[in-house]
């Protein structure tokens, strides 16, 4: 029968060995993540669990760096694939240096410097549309940015066939 582990933060912390491995519950409680969510990031290769004797999910305490770190990013809307660029270079299987880190932060960093030039970039047009109002879609480059919507053929291309015909 699996062992079902009911200790507090403080009992948990109090328990481990910096080499011992975490159950999906501690490491659910540690992180505040579901354990659904944990199994999503594996997935993902973003996270990596081992099996027990039992075939349960055993995680290095390594491992809760990364979910921190994949919270943090969520909360910053930044995407998930951005997260795997950045822990592409940073080892699963063994507890990631200082140096390692330093790389992916550097990538991490350099994704949202691009993230904060398009947001800069979104607010100059925005507020030229605002001054302009003329909501062409050939013109405007929120609208239609690059005439994209011109590459998909002719007539309208943001209704669907029902609409097309309403009056
Ligand atoms: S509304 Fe005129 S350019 Fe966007």
């Amino acid at each position: 029968m699996p062992q079902r582990d009911t200790g507090t933060n403080a009992e948990v912390t109090a328990r481990h060995a910096p080499d011992e491995l975490l159950t999906v519950g501690e490491m659910s409680r540690r992180t505040g993540v579901a354990p659904s969510a944990l199994r999503f990031y594996e997935d993902l290769g973003l996270i990596a669990a081992v099996r027990s004797g039992g075939n349960q999910r055993r995680y290095a305490r390594h491992m809760l760096r990364r979910v921190s770190l994949i919270s943090v990013a969520k909360r910053l809307g930044i995407p998930l694939s951005d997260v795997q660029s950045a822990f592409a270079d940073v080892p699963l299987d063994t507890t990631p240096s200082h140096a390692d880190w330093q790389r992916a932060s550097r990538g991490w960093k350099a994704q949202l410097e691009e993230r904060r030039r398009g947001i800069e970039r979104l607010e100059r047009e925005l507020t030229g549309c605002i001054g302009c109002g003329c909501l062409s879609m050939k013109a405007c480059s929120l609208l239609n940015p690059d005439d994209a919507l011109g590459d998909a053929g002719a007539g309208p291309r943001r209704l669907g066939p029902a609409a097309v015909g309403d009056p």
